[in-house]
């Protein structure tokens, strides 16, 4: 049921996913209101356990709680240990897409097919310092792979441009499989990205810290625009 949220992600693309980090989190109900009129069409959510990554943040409430005022697809990046534990209660929370880290399983590709067992899309994500040979075993298991431009854990990093050799790598072996990215991305990293062949853009602070979100968004979709057009222009 779930995995029709999956085709409303595909459709969305090339899109910014507003990642619900630094948001107000005493006032999620606006938040979400704010985001939808400024035309996002899929949200973001952190979710970290204090163990995987030092940073603490939300579990399944959030998850239920946005679920019940929104229809938009919420794309879950779980940077926990011990993703299968909580993968059936994300689920049941309304999560519509699971991504795991490869650095916190024994086998990826077991944990990818046990979470598509549950209904939803499926995600790997990896962290600047990890290599794509290490997503080999799994990438026929996934719908998505979220390359970290830095390392999980916290908002407002600098972007890591080793993400772009990964994007071009995994965009010319796997031409329909979803590429995300994550961290660092404003105006500027958004464009580099596309043209890398990315398809989804998380943003967190590039929004949040803004003054108006839709402003924010509506040039981080021109910068994705102009990206396609240098590339169409070159081709
Ligand atoms: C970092 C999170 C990101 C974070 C991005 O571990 O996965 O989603 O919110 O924030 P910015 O855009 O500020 O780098
Ligand atoms: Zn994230």
């Amino acid at each position: 049921m779930t995995r029709a949220k999956l085709d409303m992600i595909r459709d969305a693309a090339p899109a910014v996913l507003p990642s619900l980090l630094i948001c107000d989190f005493g006032d999620l109900r606006t938040e979400v209101a704010k985001l939808a009129d400024a035309g996002t069409k899929v949200l973001h959510l952190d979710v970290m356990d204090g163990q995987f990554v030092p940073n603490l943040t939300y579990g399944m409430p959030i998850v239920e709680g946005l679920r019940r005022h929104t229809e938009m697809p919420l794309d879950v990046h779980l940077m926990i240990s011990d993703p299968l534990k909580y993968a059936k209660p994300m689920v049941e929370a309304g999560a519509d897409m699971l991504t795991f880290h490869v650095e916190a399983v024994q086998d990826a590709a077991y944990t990818a097919r046990e979470i598509k067992k549950l209904g939803v899309g499926v995600g790997v994500a990896l962290n600047p310092d990890t290599s794509i040979r290490d997503l080999e075993p799994c990438l026929d298991d996934v719908d998505m792979v979220l390359v970290m431009s830095v390392n999980a854990g916290f908002g407002g990093q600098s972007f890591n441009p080793a993400a772009l050799d990964k994007l071009k790598l995994l965009r010319e072996s796997h031409p329909d499989l979803l590429l995300e990215i994550d961290g660092g991305i404003n105006t500027d990293t958004i464009g580099q990205a596309r043209a890398a062949g990315c398809d989804l853009f998380v943003v967190g602070s590039g929004i949040f810290r803004a003054d108006d979100y839709g402003t924010a968004i509506a040039e981080l979709d021109a910068s994705i625009a102009a990206a396609d057009k240098q590339k169409g222009a070159g081709t």
